[in-house]
């Protein structure tokens, strides 16, 4: 089954409360929370205290994907807020190993994000330090956009590379994730799949949640 983890970017930010009670009494595994800084990406969404108001709320992890230059000095913060797993951008950070360094040492779980045009090669000599790889299947900023068919074959490769080097990576796919792309990408090797707008644009996000967990 894989672990299913809701874009909160989808959700209804006047009732953030319900919508994070909402994925509590859900079979969703994590909180996805995306945070942009109109820098790393063409938009803006969370910031720290939105995150540390989830965090107050919500019964399981949060799954915190940074979209934002600099990293680096706001991973205590993110700790603090209540991340269990940050993820930050490879196309941010010039001292990767470092950046991952950190997260671990703040008490996290430590992810990189690879962009559509990034090679899954670009990890071969970190991923044995990493507890998770998110794939993207967009160009990050924004819900609601068409899935990159490409993603697909980053995930077999990044299977490939995992496996190879004996790792224990997570894979997580986040963009356009619906039932069929969603099936694609398990078949591939994924582990972890981010929804937003397939789930909160649902008619019935808690049963669409169930449909993703039974891929
Ligand atoms: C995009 C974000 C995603 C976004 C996905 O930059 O990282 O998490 O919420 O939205 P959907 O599932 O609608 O493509
Ligand atoms: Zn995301």
């Amino acid at each position: 089954m894989p672990i299913i983890s809701p874009s909160l970017l989808a959700s209804d930010f006047a009732n953030l409360q319900s919508e994070v009670e909402m994925i509590n009494n859900s079979n969703a595994d994590w909180f996805h929370v995306d945070v942009m800084d109109g820098s790393f990406v063409p938009n803006i969404s969370f910031g720290l205290p939105s995150v540390k108001a989830v965090s107050k709320h919500a019964k399981k992890p949060l799954d915190v994907h940074l979209m934002i230059v600099n990293p680096d000095q706001y991973i205590q913060a993110f700790a603090d807020a209540g991340a269990e797993y940050l993820t930050v951008h490879y196309e941010a950070c010039n001292h990767l190993h470092r950046t991952i360094q950190a997260i671990k040492d703040a008490g996290m779980k430590a992810g990189v994000a690879l962009n559509p045009h990034t090679p899954v090669s670009a990890l071969s000599e970190i991923i044995s330090e990493l507890d998770l790889v998110l794939i993207m299947s967009v160009n990050p900023g924004f819900g609601g956009q068409t899935f990159i068919k490409a993603a697909i074959e980053k995930v077999a490769a990044l299977k490939k590379l995992i496996t190879e080097k004996g790792a224990s990576t997570l894979i997580e796919v986040d963009g356009g994730v619906n039932t069929q792309t969603g099936a694609q990408l398990i078949a591939a090797g994924a582990d972890a799949l981010v929804a937003g707008s397939f789930v909160f644009k649902s008619d019935n996000p808690k049963s669409t949640i169930d449909d993703l967990k039974a891929l």
